[in-house]
């Protein structure tokens, strides 16, 4: 090989390498596209577009409404309906994936293979075996990825994390989280109308079915996922999954050993799978992890207590103070006298960042640990379905038997 023909191949395989993530501009303004621009991808579109120098140049949806909904807040996007098209352009630094939960792994892994950042809405995977399959590829990828755990960005997490670094609660064998909401009666928790438009005329039902099996096309399933097992998993993956990342990450914790989950279908009655009342155990090295979740009683909002034997650190959100009456949110350490005769008490102060700049600046700097990295999203995603696993075969779970289980619907 000759010098000349040795550099056009060094160059082809630098090229080749580097494709096809683009080289960001001087200006380090990022191009970004999303899968799935329904209601967490339109709020997330918001996030990103209050933010300096970044644009949608790329937007993938099945549904035409959701399309024309995303274009009104990113006018320059173009627009698809498969994301592959989106995937195939060589100019676009990062994704956000807002889509279904069962879709999550599929594109996951095909935007870290199109050589994009990705910022992934949680729950990370819909299965277990999912959840190690998108972790071995990331570990194998330069990509930046971001998990939408976005309660790990927050300063409450921060002092949370540090006081438990400091050793303030000393030993903490229980930490009991709950998350409670309210409807008015006979208005289900996350049902959704369906729109006039929403017909196969409208919707690419087989792009949104994808290894799912087929079904005549249904407004009801595609509008209300969250309902079904074949795509949701329910409350677990919804809003314990934000908990448990807190709780997993504040006390530097691994997969559970084993969990269990009590509940059922007792207040929406509307044909649905997925529980609204629940109750989980999750079992770790000296420790239990108590969730409990109701959608009809709203009081207690949500919060977690570490309780330790020289301390309780207790994170409240949304709850109503009995007095007046007005929601409530804090972070407090109260000390157990017994252990801690001078113990203070002590409130957070610590100033959170925002979750998506928080990607942006991993992003421009090539940092892969973000606040949310795919560890969090990967150690998150196995509680809940380890819980979910425990409710479905009603028993007992254990970490050896769950990870190879891949759900029925
Ligand atoms: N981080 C948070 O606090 C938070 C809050 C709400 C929702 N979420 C998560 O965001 C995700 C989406 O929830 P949602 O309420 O926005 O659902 P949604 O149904 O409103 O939106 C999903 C969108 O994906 C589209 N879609 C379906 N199949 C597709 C495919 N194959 N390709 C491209 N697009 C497809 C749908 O048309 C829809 O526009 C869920 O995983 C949910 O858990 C996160």
């Amino acid at each position: 090989m000759n010098r000349r023909s040795f550099l056009a191949a060094a160059t082809t395989t630098a090229a080749v390498s580097l494709a096809p993530a683009r080289v960001l501009g001087a200006n380090n303004r990022l191009r970004l596209g999303i899968i799935g621009a329904g209601s967490r991808g339109q709020e997330d579109m918001r996030a990103a577009l209050a933010l300096p120098d970044v644009e949608f140049v790329a937007v993938a949806d099945v549904y035409s409404r959701h399309r024309d909904e995303a274009h009104a807040l990113a006018p320059g996007a173009q627009l698809y309906d498969d994301p592959r098209k989106l995937l195939d352009r060589h100019d676009i630094d990062g994704v956000i994936v807002a889509s279904p939960l069962f879709l999550h792994s599929r594109h996951f892994l095909d935007t870290i293979a199109s050589g994009k950042d990705l910022y992934c809405e949680k729950t990370m995977t819909w299965s277990i075996p999912e959840a190690i399959t998108c972790r071995q590829a990331a570990a194998a990828s330069k990509q930046v990825i971001q998990i939408g755990l976005q309660h790990e960005s927050e300063g409450t997490h921060a002092d949370a994390q540090q006081w438990v670094r400091q050793g303030l609660p000393g030993k903490i064998t229980m930490v009991e989280a709950w998350m409670s909401r309210n409807s008015p009666h006979g208005q289900g928790q996350w049902l959704r109308p369906i729109p006039a438009d929403c017909d196969p005329q409208h919707v690419g039902w087989d792009l949104f079915l994808n290894d799912r099996p087929q079904e005549a096309f249904n407004g009801h399933r595609f509008i209300n996922w969250r309902l079904f097992w074949e795509f949701s998993g329910g409350n677990v993956t919804e809003n314990m999954v934000h908990q448990i990342a807190w709780i997993i990450t504040v006390l530097g914790l691994k997969e559970p050993l084993a969990a269990t989950m009590a509940g059922g279908v007792f207040s929406e009655k509307d044909g649905r799978q997925v529980p609204d009342t629940i109750a989980v155990t999750l079992e770790f090295p000296d420790l239990t992890v108590l969730w409990q979740s109701t959608f009809s009683n709203s009081r207690y909002g949500l919060g977690e207590r570490f309780l330790g034997s020289d301390g309780t650190i207790e994170h409240i959100s949304g709850s109503t103070n009995m007095v007046t009456g007005k929601s409530e949110s804090s972070l407090n350490f109260y000390p157990e006298k017994i252990n801690s005769p001078n113990g203070a008490l002590r409130s957070g102060s610590a100033k959170g960042v925002d979750h998506m700049q928080n990607w942006f600046d991993c992003m421009r700097s090539r940092k892969q640990q973000t606040n949310a990295p795919v560890e969090t999203g990967y150690l998150s995603a196995v509680a809940a379905h380890m819980a979910n696993l425990a409710y479905r075969q009603q028993r007992r779970i254990t970490w050896e038997e769950a990870k190879s289980i891949q759900p029925g619907y």
